[in-house]
């Protein structure tokens, strides 16, 4: 029973494909709303990144095992970066932020994430995470697998090549190097795998609003995002009323 002394608050999810946008979008209206958000692809990285630190064999092949064995051991936080405000990825205390992000990382993460025990592990923390609501959760499998019941989900897309170019874009004005061919490579790549993978595969829910934002510039989104969330929301309250 919700206490009407105390605003409601709503879940949103916000899948969709590699490199569309979503995390902008998705911290945008977290902030706007006070909302707290969430990276979970962040987390499947953050796991890659442990993965090729202690699960590799010497030709650099996964091992799976080995890392089903140190899972436990995996300890994965966000804070905000001190004079940026922005979200910072912690791996076992370490800030892994700039090192989760290269192409190293991308060219593994699907098969990692395809790993069921590592999976479940996320998907639970990811779960607790929302215990109170409150909060943006932006990943795959957001609206469809961590929480189904979302009051808000949205599913976002653009052209493969629109994503690489902001995929590129972002890196440089990072100062990190990158060549566009190759981000284009691994954009259609994870796309593929990131829908085909057998455990909770990329797919929009079918109470999913969709944006294709591949000629929409960052304010046209975020005005659409903050619309659809000001509607989840009066929607969240009027059945709370009727309860
Ligand atoms: O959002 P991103 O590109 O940083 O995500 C990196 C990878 O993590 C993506 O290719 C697939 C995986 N991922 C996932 O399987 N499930 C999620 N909820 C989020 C990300």
């Amino acid at each position: 029973m919700h206490n009407s002394n105390q605003p409601i608050k709503i879940i949103v999810a916000i899948d969709g494909h590699s490199s569309c946008g979503k995390s902008t979008m998705a911290k945008a209206l977290a902030r706007r709303a006070d909302y707290i958000y969430v990276d979970t692809g962040a987390m499947y990285r953050a796991v890659t990144l442990f993965a090729l630190r202690h699960a590799t064999n010497e030709e650099g092949q996964l091992q799976p095992d080995l890392l089903e064995q140190r899972i436990d051991e995996i300890e994965i936080a966000f804070q905000k970066d001190f004079e940026t405000g922005l979200p910072q990825t912690y791996l076992c205390g370490e800030n892994v932020e700039r090192a989760i992000r290269g192409l190293e990382v991308s060219q593994r993460v699907s098969e990692v994430s395809a790993l069921p025990f590592v999976r479940l592990k996320l998907t639970q923390q990811q779960q607790q995470m929302g215990l109170k609501k409150g909060i943006v959760m932006d990943g795959r499998d957001i609206g469809t697998a961590v929480f189904p019941n979302a009051e808000l989900k949205v599913f976002v897309t653009a052209s493969a090549e629109v994503r690489a170019q902001r995929r590129y874009d972002e890196l440089l004005h990072k100062g990190q190097e990158a060549s566009y061919d190759d981000i284009l490579k691994n954009v259609v790549e994870r796309d593929y795998l990131d829908s085909h993978r057998e455990l909770n595969p990329l797919r929009q829910a079918p109470d999913a609003l969709v944006l294709d934002n591949s000629y929409m510039s960052i304010e046209e989104e975020n005005e659409w995002l903050w619309d659809a969330f000001q509607q989840a929301l009066a929607k969240a309250q009027d059945s709370c009323l009727d309860e």
